[in-house]
């Protein structure tokens, strides 16, 4: 019996349109276009389009997408009551889990799998979610919800509903550009979760409740909070060389560094690097920048040889908390935006769907004799 390599990898195990990537020459397209042109020029609602159809909007396409997001932006008084019920101190990942599986609940038609619905379906929930996501952390605080605005962007909306206050123009671009480049990235652990429960015929709130649920492993969307952590530890600038030197000495790891398939730079960084630096000079947290600065030099002069560049978790670090977020928050921003890519691989699955289900190597004892459980 011929045995997969461990973890799956380097096994293909569908096809998708929707992102590219070449590790060794650090690209990443979605559905061809350069990640890097998209953050640049394009917004989070025309690659959440993207993610859903495979390509590109043109104008009128646009215009109705806008209105069928903006307009599920609202969450119901019943979501509002569960939402409500969750204690303060649970983590917002667990939060969102619940949440996410609960909006199947007012769905009158929830396990219908016909392409349209469930990408109907999809923009209802990822409209849902920051809501949701804003709501906890405000009643956890102690403050009123804030209802969300039908006029602002989901970037800009989304910070508005946490914070009451609209966002500066550098936050909202800093924030939508966050959201474009975690959009999707192949058949990553949370993507293949989504398109293994789709594959059963399952419905599309089941699908992103399981990759809510796989995403929030330590070794898939937790490592932002990893490079918080550990800027945080660094006191001041002068002491990040320092830092640094003696964690590669120990043989430790530098969280934000190195990616299983970007052995250069990894392209979701190069400009999430420039939006950090504006940030955090215009929120005063210059000091974040020049720490995370001065570590990448320190580990350019030592390890870049060995394909070890940041990631894009590393300046994602810096960008969250110059906007203001806690650190508890991270790994919900990821699935904010991750929900596009989730669905859109959904919808990949179900057009053309095949069971996903592999088998096990056996490598247990046979024929063994049955043991009354007295004689065990
Ligand atoms: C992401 C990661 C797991 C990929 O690891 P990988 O492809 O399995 O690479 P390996 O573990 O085989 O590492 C290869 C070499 O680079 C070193 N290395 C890899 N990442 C490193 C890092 N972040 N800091 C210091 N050294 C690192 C390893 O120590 C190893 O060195 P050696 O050959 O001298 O033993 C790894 O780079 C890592 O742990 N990074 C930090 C966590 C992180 O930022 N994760 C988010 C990824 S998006």
């Amino acid at each position: 019996m011929s045995t997969a390599a461990k973890g799956l990898e380097g096994i293909v195990a569908a096809e998708t349109v929707l992102s590219f990537i070449d590790g060794e020459r650090g690209i990443l397209e979605y559905a061809g276009i350069a990640i890097n042109d998209l953050a640049k020029d394009s917004n989070f609602e025309e690659v959440s389009f993207l993610m859903l159809n495979g390509r590109l909007p043109n104008k009128p396409e646009f215009d109705a997408f806008l209105a069928d997001l903006r307009g599920a932006y609202t969450i119901s008084d019943h979501t509002i009551g569960l939402l409500r019920s969750i204690p303060a101190t649970a983590q917002p990942m667990h939060m969102l889990r619940t949440m996410v599986s609960a909006l199947a609940l007012e769905d009158p038609n929830p396990n219908s799998i016909d392409i349209p619905e469930v990408r109907a379906k999809a923009i209802r929930i990822l409209a849902k979610v920051p809501t949701i996501v804003a709501g906890f952390d405000r009643l956890r605080r102690g403050l009123d919800l804030i209802a969300p605005d039908q006029n602002l962007t989901f970037a800009a909306n989304f910070l508005y509903m946490l914070n009451g206050e609209k966002p500066t123009a550098t936050m909202e671009r800093a924030f939508d550009a966050c959201m474009i480049l975690h959009a999707d990235h192949g058949l990553n652990a949370s993507t293949f979760t989504a398109r293994v429960i789709t594959s059963t015929l399952s419905d599309i709130y089941s699908a992103i409740t399981g990759a809510v649920g796989a995403l929030r492993g330590p070794l898939h969307g937790g490592a932002n909070e990893g490079v918080m952590v550990m800027l945080n530890e660094i006191e001041n600038v002068s002491e990040a060389e320092q830092f640094v030197m003696n964690k590669l000495a120990a043989k430790d790891r530098i969280m934000g560094f190195g990616h299983r398939v970007y052995k250069s730079y990894d392209p979701r960084a190069t400009y999430l690097k420039t939006l950090a630096e504006q940030l955090a000079n215009d929120t005063g947290n210059a000091d974040l920048y020049a720490k995370s600065h001065a570590i990448e030099k320190t580990m350019d002069r030592e390890v870049a040889s060995k394909g070890i560049y940041p990631n894009v978790d590393f300046y994602s670090a810096t960008t969250y908390h110059s906007i203001g977020l806690k650190l508890d928050l991270f790994t919900p921003m990821f699935a904010l935006s991750r929900i596009a890519g989730w669905a859109g691989h959904a919808l990949e699955q179900l057009d053309g769907n095949r069971l996903i289900r592999p088998k096990a190597d056996y490598v247990g004892p046979h024929e063994k004799p049955y043991v009354a459980i007295e004689q065990r």
